[in-house]
């Protein structure tokens, strides 16, 4: 019998996914108990004041890497007209789910768990990728699939790779890695090269808006410059 080989032995091909997956599983394991109404953390709630100010009232959006949905949830709380997330974690996509069907929401969100470097997208007017990009080994990969799905806006963050507050954000994405291989759920974080995922913006037709920094996080919005 043609046994699919266990995730972890693929080899380089695609062995993050997995890990990926069962790190957040177990977070949002963990997290279970918080309750639905726990609020943001401070990068992300810099990221989503700044979404707020665009005012999101009929707007699509897609959040890959949306975890338990928070940052949906609040935009469709202030109007947006539909809510997207995919996730590779299903623990983390069952929590979005039920916390959407808590605040009776359930109608204007679609959760699915997937691969937003690989899935295909479909185009919504905001798109928003809140600390996902340093989970993910192939930037370029899952900027190619991304950029593409953004209309309007391209929002994101990710621990700047420059200066000081590059220096340390690489020193504690490695604690963090020394700390989760320690007790068994490897996950390696990613301080991918700012310069590099500006450039694909920029080459995409897409321009600064809104930029920010909390503690070492790069916060920042584009908007789709017309064709
Ligand atoms: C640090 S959490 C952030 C979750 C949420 N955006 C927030 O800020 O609360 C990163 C999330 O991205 C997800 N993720 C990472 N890479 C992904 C990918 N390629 N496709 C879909 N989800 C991904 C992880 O499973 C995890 O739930």
């Amino acid at each position: 019998m043609d046994l699919a080989p266990d995730p972890d032995e693929r080899g380089c091909e695609c062995p993050a996914d997995a890990r990926i997956a069962r790190h957040f599983d177990a977070k949002a394991s963990e997290r279970s108990d918080d309750g639905w109404e726990t609020g943001l953390i401070a990068v992300s709630q810099r990221l989503s004041d700044a979404l707020m100010s665009l005012d999101p009232t009929g707007k699509t959006v897609l959040e890959p890497g949306c975890g338990r949905g928070g940052l949906l949830l609040g935009l469709v709380q202030a109007g947006a007209a539909a809510a997207t997330g995919v996730d590779l974690s299903s623990a983390a996509i069952d929590a979005a789910r039920d916390r959407f069907e808590h605040s009776q929401l359930s109608e204007w969100a679609d959760f699915s768990v997937g691969d937003a470097a690989r899935v295909p997208l479909e185009r919504h007017d905001w798109v928003i990728l809140d600390r996902v990009i340093c989970c993910y080994p192939d930037v370029e990969q899952l900027l190619a699939n991304t950029l593409p799905a953004a209309r309007e806006i391209y929002a994101f963050t990710v621990p700047t790779s420059r200066g000081w507050r590059g220096a340390i954000a690489r020193l504690d994405w490695w604690i963090d890695d020394v700390w989760n291989t320690f007790r068994g759920r490897p996950c390696p974080g990613y301080v991918h090269d700012l310069d590099l995922i500006e450039k694909r913006l920029d080459s995409a037709g897409f321009r600064l808006r809104h930029r920010d920094h909390q503690r070492f996080w790069h916060i920042a919005v584009y908007e789709r410059l017309a064709a």
